[in-house]
């Protein structure tokens, strides 16, 4: 085939891509096919609006290394991420409610101690954090792993900082006998998302603002059930309907109590003041991956 029009170039991509030998994905490059030539038809871009898109992609790929992911910051404030998540994780289940990774997640952040403070000393309003991880039929899960990680008390998170040694606000506990688990940190803050890039521009562009309202996150592994991976979100927070990626839902805003005094569940006193969170996790039956 030659001499394509507008109306006879696409089936022509979609007829070379028919022999994919994965049917998944001949599907998905069909769809891709589909979409991006209606998309161009549509907007009918001059080539220099077309060569600016491809200059957008070419600096985002090159600004993602081992601490910057900037495609995932599109696909967030796109709200692809979340529209991922929703098909994925269908919701009234009564197990907790997911939400977007973000690109601020390690694999590897120390193992800590139940009670273990997690600031590093850093300043901010001290936090006390615990709760119980259940399975979905309630049944408390003992060696759940629950890695939680979060910004600092100026919104950083330790990968923005351009030093490869820093580590903070990130630990992984194992849950005791009865599921519980517990530890120290600071209040979280709502944050921007890092604007120096080709993400930000666009949000600019579009008029947008590019806060997150104040959350910890959360990914919690047990064996035989899926890994949740969420938040919690602070109550009152003023972006809460705003949120530049999409992530919040009703069931993750929590309160934040201010205290003086606190019983753990494990029956330890906290006497001074600290602001507390109790969220208790139900996690879904399934393959999910298991807690190693
Ligand atoms: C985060 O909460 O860490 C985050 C999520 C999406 C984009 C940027 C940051
Ligand atoms: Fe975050």
């Amino acid at each position: 085939m030659r001499d394509h029009s507008e109306e006879t170039l696409t089936q022509a991509v979609l007829d070379r891509v028919q022999h994919a030998a994965d049917p998944r994905t001949r599907d998905m490059l069909q769809a891709f096919v589909r979409h991006m030539h209606a998309f161009v038809r549509e907007v009918r871009p001059t080539e220099a609006e077309w060569k600016q898109a491809i200059d957008f992609l070419t600096r985002t790929g090159q600004m993602c290394d081992d601490r910057r992911q900037e495609f995932i910051l599109l696909s967030d404030t796109l709200g692809v991420s979340m529209l991922v998540d929703t098909i994925n994780h269908a919701r009234g289940g009564g197990t907790t409610e997911t939400t977007v990774l973000g690109p601020f997640y390690v694999d590897h952040a120390p193992m800590v101690e139940l009670g273990a403070d997690i600031s590093g000393g850093l300043k901010g309003d001290p936090l006390f954090v615990e709760g119980i991880v259940r399975s979905e039929n309630g049944t408390a899960l003992s060696n759940a792993v629950v890695d939680v990680w979060q910004s600092d008390d100026e919104g950083h998170y330790d990968l923005q900082f351009n030093d490869p040694n820093l580590f903070f606000l990130r630990g992984r506990l194992q849950t005791d006998e009865e599921g519980r688990f517990r530890f120290w940190s600071i209040m979280p803050r709502s944050y921007p998302i890092p604007t120096d890039g080709p993400v930000g521009a666009l949000l600019a562009a579009a008029g947008r603002h590019p806060f997150r309202p104040a959350h910890l996150h959360f990914m919690i592994a047990a064996p035989g059930h899926n890994k949740l991976i969420t938040h919690i979100f602070v109550k009152g927070d003023d972006y809460l309907d705003s949120d530049v990626v999409f992530g919040v839902k009703d069931s993750l805003i929590a309160d934040f109590e201010t205290r003086t005094k606190t019983t753990s569940l494990n029956g330890a006193h906290i006497d001074r003041p600290h602001r507390y969170l109790r969220y208790d996790f139900s996690l879904q039956k399934g393959p999910g991956a298991s807690a190693a």
